[in-house]
């Protein structure tokens, strides 16, 4: 079942997702990590729940923004380590429907992307940091721990029985133990009886894709805050999450965003990579998404209705397997040859060497501009571009190919 060929093709035609980080910890906006990382007392945390009663949780916004972003799924934080759910739960009392919200938000997200078209992400953290006994860990106090283990099970198979068809799980932290000790002698994996849990989840969602942070390889890899240059495994799926600053959560002092010009040239090389992109937004403690992400997703929007051609659904390239001198990714799709320029040749001419198929037809994506080329040996000199760049971002040339594109090397 993992890696079933239809759902990844399925993902590979989403391409790029919206990530978002939300919930209690975006009160006293320090990142989601607050909670363990300012050590807390649980009786003040759970008290935050008392205040988190936002006045604008709007997710049909979010998933017109993605939409607009040329976002084509969502994944969202249903619960994170610090334990609060933003879903019903019968296993618990710490969730927004049964404190100040009294809403079910994870039902009003899924109920806005399914209106939009987007793809329903479920994010769901493995440790939780409301129980005690996580962090005595399983070894010292293994009865404790087994509660939480059921927990995880509860509500992973709650969250897939309730909300009707769920199309990503992500799991998260089922290795990082913040507790004192070790998992003994057993993996991550046998601790949370993740393959067992994966298999329920699988009869009740059967389309699903599963992510590989509970321990279990499952469908997809997910590098974290990095760029795939390299793909370990080319038959295997993978998700590049990213934050737009230096934060999941929201972070009222981090002001450290990436520009629009960064976010598209990390989107081509994961499509470049044959991988996913998602991009994180952590909307503030009323439920809205901070200016400067929005004002960035737009621009990245723009930027897709012009060149999406060249980012969904592409092939994955060896990397490496390329060489120009315009220091962009190259895309292919079918008998497509996609280059994104970033830097501009100032004489209007770029030069191509590593393709080794006849090539029929130049243009730009953008506007269908033709251009001009000709070989000589294993130069290809691409000409007729514009002198002054056409636009502030990427720019993309697509060569239409004899067959499937094939690289020439030195030798
Ligand atoms: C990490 C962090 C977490 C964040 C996640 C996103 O594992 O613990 O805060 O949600 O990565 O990938």
């Amino acid at each position: 079942m993992p890696g079933s060929k239809d759902r990844l093709r399925w993902f590979n035609e989403r391409r790029f997702g919206m990530f978002i980080h939300w919930g209690l910890y975006s009160i006293p906006a320090k990142g989601e990590w607050h909670r363990y990382h300012e050590a807390v007392p649980p009786e003040e945390y759970r008290a935050l729940a008392g205040k988190f009663n936002p006045r604008f949780f709007r997710p049909g916004e979010w998933a017109r923004l993605a939409k607009d972003a040329g976002m084509r799924y969502m994944v969202f934080t249903a619960k994170h380590h610090d334990g609060f759910c933003l879903f019903d739960s019968k296993y618990t009392d710490f969730t927004s429907v049964k404190t100040a919200a009294k809403r079910d938000f994870v039902r009003e997200y899924a109920d806005a992307c399914r209106e939009e078209g987007l793809g329903v992400g479920v994010y769901f953290s493995v440790k939780d940091w409301d129980f005690p006994a996580y962090f005595r860990g399983p070894e010292a106090d293994s009865g404790g721990f087994e509660e939480i283990v059921r927990h995880f099970h509860n509500q992973t198979l709650e969250l897939m029985s309730n909300y009707g068809k769920i199309d990503i799980l992500f799991y998260d932290c089922s290795d990082d133990a913040n507790f004192r000790g070790h998992w003994g002698n057993k993996s991550a994996s046998e601790v949370w009886r993740s393959k067992e849990l994966n298999e329920q989840v699988r009869k009740l969602q059967p389309g699903i894709l599963i992510n590989n942070r509970s321990g279990e390889p499952e469908d997809y890899g997910t590098p974290e805050n990095q760029i795939p240059h390299t793909v370990e495994d080319m038959d295997r799926m993978y998700e590049a999450c990213v934050t737009m600053n230096h934060s999941w959560g929201y972070r009222e002092g981090d002001h450290n965003w990436k520009s629009t010009q960064e976010i598209i040239s990390q989107l081509t090389t994961c499509a470049s990579r044959g991988c996913n992109y998602l991009l994180n937004v952590g909307p503030d403690r009323e439920g809205r998404i901070p200016q400067e992400s929005a004002d960035r997703l737009y621009q990245v929007g723009l930027w897709l209705k012009a060149n999406g051609e060249a980012v969904y659904g592409t092939d994955r390239v060896i990397p490496n397997w390329w060489n120009y001198s315009g220091h962009g990714s190259v895309l292919t799709k079918k008998n497509h040859v996609y280059l994104c320029l970033t830097d501009w040749p100032k004489e209007g001419v770029e030069i191509l060497t590593t393709i080794k198929n006849n090539i029929l037809s130049a243009r730009l994506l953008a506007n269908g501009e033709k251009l001009t080329v000709r070989r000589d040996g294993r130069r290809v000199f691409i000409g007729g571009l514009p002198l002054t760049k056409p636009g502030p971002w990427t720019v993309v040339i697509d060569l239409e190919v004899e067959g499937t594109p094939e690289a020439s090397y030195y030798y």
